[in-house]
Formats: C-alpha cells, structure tokens, sequence
C-alpha cells in the first residue's frame, strides 16, 4: 500500500508543525490547513486517505467541517482532536461521523496509534469493495461487452433476475437475446431449475399447441400416449420463449390464459393442471407494430411486455467489438486447436467500419472464419470475408463516419444501388433500370458518371 495522505487541520500553527513532522517521519504523506475553510477546498481537490481535525477552531470549526463532508458525500475518514476534558464535543463529533477522536495535549504514541487503527479499517474497507467490484464484475462471464449498453443490461438483469416478472427481450438478428435469456435465468432463484428454451417460429402451428401444453392420449390422431408439455416440463424453472412473434393468434390466446393464471390444461383434458413458470420472450420483430397491424394480441404484449430488455445492434457499441473478436478469436483458436491469437490491426479498423447486419453472431463466425484462414498466428486482413474487406457501403459510412453531407452520402448511396443492380442483372442495363426505378437514358449516364459501365458484364 502506498503512503497514505493526511490532512491536518487545526488554527494553532505549533500543532501543526508538530504533526506533520510527527507524521512524516513515520512515512506518511502529510499536508495542513490553517482552517476549516480551506481544509474543504483542499479536500475537494485532492483525495486524502484521513483528515486530523481540530474541533474548536475560529470560522468553520471541526462540527462544521464534518458536517460538510457529509453532504458531498466524502468519506475521508475523520480523527477528531479537542482539548482535553472536552468529552461532549467529542462525542458530538463521533455522531457526526467523525471515525475516532483524541485528546489535546497529545501523546505521541496514542496519535500512531489511532492512526494505524483507521488505517485498518480503511485497508478492510478497500478489500471489501473490491471484492464487490470483482464479484459483480464476474457474474457474467459470458456476456462480454464494456459498452454502457451493455453495463446497463447488466444491471437491470442483476435487478430483475430474482423476481418471477416475465421479460421480454427484444433485439435484431444475433444480438444475444437467448444468450441473456440464459444468463438471467441462470442468475434467478431459479438458476438450478429446469432452463426449457422453445422457438416458436420453427415448430409446425398444429403441434405447437401440444408441444406447450401436453395431451392426453386420444386427443387426436397421433396422441398415442399422455404427454406432459413444456409448461409442466419447466416447472419450478424458466421457460424462454423465443420468436414470441410467430405464434398463432389462437396460441396467444391460450398462452395468455395460463401466464394470467398460472394453469395449464393438456389437450383433451378438462381440468387444469397449476404449474409454476417463469416466463421469459424474445423477438426480433417489433410487437409494438405488430401490435398495430393486428397480427399479435395487445393484451398478451402487455403481459409479456412487464419489463423489456432490449439488446442494441453491434453497430451501436462498436466500442465491444475489439473485446469480442479477442473473445472469439481465443474460443476459436481453442477449440479448433489453430494457434492463432491476435488480430492485426488493420482487420479490426476495417470490422469497426463494417455495418454488421448479423450482429455478434455474424461477428463470431467471420472471427472462426479468420482463425482458419488466417497465415501464422494473427488474423490479418486478407482472413476477413470481402464484404468486410471492400467494404464501400455508404450506410456504414453514415452510421460510422463523421461526414454528414447529404448530397455526398447520396452519390455514394446511388453508385451501390446501380452497382447492385447491374450485379444482379448481369449487365442488363433495360432490367436493371427497372429494378433502380429510372430511365434508361439517366442509367446509361449515370453508368459512365461513377465509372460503373463495366459493371456484370463478367471479366
Ligand atoms: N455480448 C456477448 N458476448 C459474447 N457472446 C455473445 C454476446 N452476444 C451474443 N453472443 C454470441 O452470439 C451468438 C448469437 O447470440 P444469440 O443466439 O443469443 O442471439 P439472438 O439474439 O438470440 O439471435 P436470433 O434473433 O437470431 O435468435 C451466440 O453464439 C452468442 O453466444
Ligand atoms: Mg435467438
């Protein structure tokens, strides 16, 4: 631990030559003030480990001083000093948060004394938060991202994780929205229950109400057998449902009934069964329209709806990028058993500029790419895919770039559109104007305009 900073303060000029001399020789770094005032200004600029105040003192005396301090909240950690038989100040002082005190005239050994004891607490005080910090900052180790978004969801999920609320968690393609699902569960009370994940969107409309709910035997034509659903599968633990947004209107309806009554009834049974699910969503697509347009049941949204977690795109915290390719690139690596470790950084400036319409989930897979690919021990340029490499898109220079020039981005925007098209249209100029929605005289001169006219002719 390095010399710890004390602040002397007292209007008597012996006493604080005294002490500071005092203090010095036993190695700490030592500073006076002459007066309460000027003992706060000090201490707002600079951070003192311990201030030794004097309370009676003329102007700001050592009450003041304490109280001072408290307001803005500085808890540099104060040892009173008052003459001798002044026991109620003192004790006044200790109210008001002074850590100890000692009696005028001083005795030397009791002043290291009680210096070395605060010293203690303030050493103990430090292991404790950083602990704290250390716990706190570990309990998602798969969550990697420093980006304020991503500190915020944290902590909202620190918040929700024990509460049985439904979440919904909202998010584009890739984001991480089951990743986070996990996590919150994992952190829950429910951490060691069933984790039952169903994605909506990819079982069959006519099985997906069996699938949740469970049939008895006989309830049609293939239910040969009673069978529990994923409800009763999950009970006691989470069931995350993913893709909320692709299950059928007549589905909604009953997943409804069983979040708002906590009962589930099997296919063909007449009675209900109680389970105790947790709830947690995810969609990609934005319910709130979906919503408006009909095609998902408002009160269900609202239900679902308790509290939203909503994951940003990538392009959005670029700054997490370079912490998620190390990330991936050592998962990778590892398990492909390729040796390779860095990234050069070239490739991470060409990745930062990129758009990245797949999110982390693209990101993970042009890294595995780039640890395959790459030459010796660092991903280098040539590794990343070509839309990284030659990236020319204007909308990645418009979410990236500090140039805000309507008519440039523009230009850069038509020159792609007309690229594309002739791309797609392998140089078929009738057709590709057509795609792009003007003549085929301005095609023609736009072609030769932005150096395009050789554009799917092939090479
Ligand atoms: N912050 C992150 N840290 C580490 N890995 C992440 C992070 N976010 C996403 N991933 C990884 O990216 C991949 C995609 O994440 P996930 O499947 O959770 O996305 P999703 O939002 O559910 O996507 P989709 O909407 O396509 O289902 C996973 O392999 C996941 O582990
Ligand atoms: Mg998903």
């Amino acid at each position: 631990m390095s010399a710890l900073r004390v602040l002397v303060i007292d209007d008597e000029e012996d006493i604080r030559h005294m002490l500071t001399m005092l203090l010095r020789k036993e190695g700490y770094e030592v500073d006076s003030a002459e007066d309460g005032e000027t003992a706060l200004e000090i201490l707002s600029d600079r951070d003192f480990d311990l201030a030794l105040c004097d309370v009676r003192m003329p102007g700001l005396d050592g009450m003041q001083v304490l109280g001072r301090l408290e307001q803005r909240g500085d808890d540099t950690t104060v040892i009173a000093m008052s003459a001798f038989g002044d026991r109620e100040l003192a004790i006044d002082a200790l109210r008001r948060g002074a850590y100890d005190y000692i009696d005028k005239p001083f005795n030397k050994d009791e002043i290291l004394l009680t210096l070395l004891k605060a010293q203690e607490r303030l050493e103990l005080k430090r292991e404790n938060e950083e602990l704290k910090q250390k716990s706190e900052a570990d309990d998602f180790p798969e969550i990697i991202g420093q980006s304020d978004a991503i500190e915020d969801l944290l902590e909202t999920i620190r918040k929700v994780a024990e509460y049985k609320s439904t979440v919904l968690i909202t998010g584009e393609s890739g984001t991480g929205k089951e990743l986070v699902a996990r996590a919150l569960h994992r952190r829950s009370p429910r951490g060691d229950a069933p984790w039952v994940a169903v994605n909506c969107g990819a079982i069959p409309e006519s099985l997906l109400e069996s699938e949740l709910f469970g049939h008895v035997k006989g309830a049609f034509t293939d239910a040969g057998a009673d069978k529990a659903g994923l409800f009763e599968e999950a009970d006691g633990g989470t069931l995350f449902l993913d893709e909320i947004g692709e299950m059928p209107m007549n589905l909604q309806v009953k997943l409804l009934r069983a979040l708002q009554e906590g009962e589930i009834r099997r296919i063909g049974e007449n009675t209900p069964r109680e389970v105790d699910v947790r709830v947690l969503a995810a969609s990609n697509q934005d319910l709130d329209e979906m919503v408006d347009a009909g095609e998902f049941r408002e009160d269900l949204y609202y239900r679902l709806n308790v509290i939203q977690l909503h994951l940003p795109p990538l392009r959005e915290r670029i700054d997490d990028l370079p912490l998620l390719v190390d990330h991936f690139i050592e998962s990778r690596s590892e398990d492909l058993d390729a040796g390779v470790d860095g990234i050069s950084s070239e490739a991470i400036d060409r990745m930062t500029q990129y758009r990245w319409p797949g999110n982390v989930r693209e990101l993970q897979n042009c890294v595995e790419r780039g640890v395959v690919l790459a030459d010796g021990d660092t991903i280098d340029l040539e590794a990343l895919p070509e839309r990284i490499r030659d990236n020319d898109d204007p909308l990645d220079a418009i979410f990236h770039g500090d140039d805000l020039s309507i008519k440039k981005m523009s230009k850069a925007l038509e020159r792609v559109l007309i690229r594309r098209a002739l791309e797609k249209t392998d140089g078929n100029r009738t057709h590709a104007s057509d795609l792009l929605e003007i003549s085929h005289r301005t095609l023609l001169y736009k072609m030769e305009d932005y150096g395009l006219e050789d554009v799917g002719k092939g090479d």
